[in-house]
């Protein structure tokens, strides 16, 4: 007789054949409501942005996988099973199976409390019954919000704090493996109790570092600031500084929307887009679907970059890739052009090699620490230097 889980991992290699592989290879990409709509969604919402992701190109990219933040919870039943709010969604399995016929990945919101943030029902205390809900439903992909759990943090001291988080992210990650589907756990956690210490011990495969991220530069600068000074993820799991708001509010600018993609793809972070898909201008699209800088964050040597200088006015970002390679990317922070060199810091990794700057695709030749760059006002510059450092 084979050990169960053998039999276990089989059915599991079955299941993925069939429908794809639901963990991705690398970082998690997709879209997600939550930054364009709010609570405000709808069936046809989630159902237009599916066919967006394909109409688009984005799914073709790599965003594939479609989620439904908070908003979508109605009341639970008589036994307790939860139920989607009937007047925006009136039958979630035939969305689920809507959104899988197009080849896309389905994901969910949820929290441990016993209330999401929006004020609708949490698992807490239904993890096991909601689990296999979600599961029969097909969810993929699930983010975990604390939200309504943070009360029961109020006058515990920090070890305890940290000790009821773990429980309680626990309980769901053991309920999703008990359904038998591979479902992503996204904690959603904002960096509290030092989260990446603790949260791929309760399957989580991605937890975010930072508070919530609104559509402006300095909060998006500030959040990949915020996670690049935590450590380097397990293999298979990663830091996440929250959502894309790239064609949102006031990031809307193609400098500071290349700055944004160039900073996550540094960090090797999810890439989960939140902006409006059927109102995308061509250039939004452009950034959002460059291969070339996707591969970075895709990359498989999965360890983050991180900012080596700033000199108040240039930052300059690192990143080791798998085939040897190196990404670096200089961020101009200010609002006017600047003129600069890459600087002795970068000797040892970028003499006389040769490097494309990926958001033009032009060719630099030999590289030196003098080497010059105009970087126009809060854009940035995505070298990739092929081959090792001498
Ligand atoms: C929290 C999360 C957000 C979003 C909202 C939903 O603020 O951090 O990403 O999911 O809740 O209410």
């Amino acid at each position: 007789m084979q050990p169960r889980g053998t039999i276990r991992a089989a059915l599991l290699a079955m299941a993925a054949l069939a429908t794809g592989p639901a963990r991705a290879s690398g970082p998690p990409m997709g879209w997600n409501s939550w930054n364009h709509y709010g609570d405000k969604i709808r069936d046809a919402d989630i159902r237009h942005a599916a066919d967006a992701l394909l109409s688009s190109g984005m799914a073709a990219a790599g965003y594939r996988t479609v989620i439904i933040d908070d908003g979508w919870q109605g009341q639970r039943d008589a036994q307790g099973n939860l139920q989607p709010d009937p007047s925006r969604f009136p039958d979630m399995k035939a969305l689920a199976d809507y959104i899988h016929g197009r080849g896309l990945r389905f994901g969910l919101y949820s929290s441990p409390g016993a209330r999401t943030c929006a004020g609708r029902p949490g698992s807490e205390g239904h993890e096991a019954q909601d689990a296999r809900r979600f599961a029969a439903w097909g969810v993929d992909y699930l983010k975990y919000d604390l939200c309504g759990f943070r009360r029961h943090l109020a006058g515990q001291d920090l070890d305890r704090q940290r000790a009821m988080m773990i429980d309680a992210y626990r309980r769901m990650g053991t309920a999703l493996d008990a359904t038998g589907r591979t479902v992503i756990l996204a904690l959603c956690s904002y960096g509290w109790s030092r989260v990446w210490e603790w949260a791929a011990s309760t399957g989580g495969t991605i937890w975010r570092t930072t508070t919530d991220i609104t559509p402006d530069y300095a909060a998006m600068m500030f959040n990949a600031l915020s996670d690049q000074a935590i450590p380097d993820p397990p293999p298979g799991h990663w830091n996440d500084p929250d959502m894309l708001e790239i064609g949102n509010g006031d990031l809307t600018a193609p400098g500071a929307e290349r700055t944004h993609l160039t900073l996550w793809v540094m960090l090797a972070a999810p890439l989960i887009a939140g902006n409006d898909l059927s109102a995308m201008t061509p250039e939004t699209r452009a950034i959002l679907t460059n291969r070339d800088v996707i591969a970075i964050d895709q990359d498989v040597s999965s360890h983050p970059g991180h900012l080596v200088s700033w000199n108040g006015a240039v930052q300059i970002w690192l990143r080791h890739l798998a085939d040897g390679g190196t990404a670096i990317a200089l961020v101009n922070t200010l609002d006017h052009a600047i003129d600069t060199t890459p600087g002795t810091a970068l000797r040892a990794t970028m003499t006389e090699r040769s490097a494309r700057e990926l958001w033009t695709g032009r060719e630099t030749g030999p590289l030196t620490p003098h080497t010059r760059f105009t970087i126009p006002a809060r854009d940035v510059i995505l070298l990739r230097l092929e081959g090792p450092s001498r």
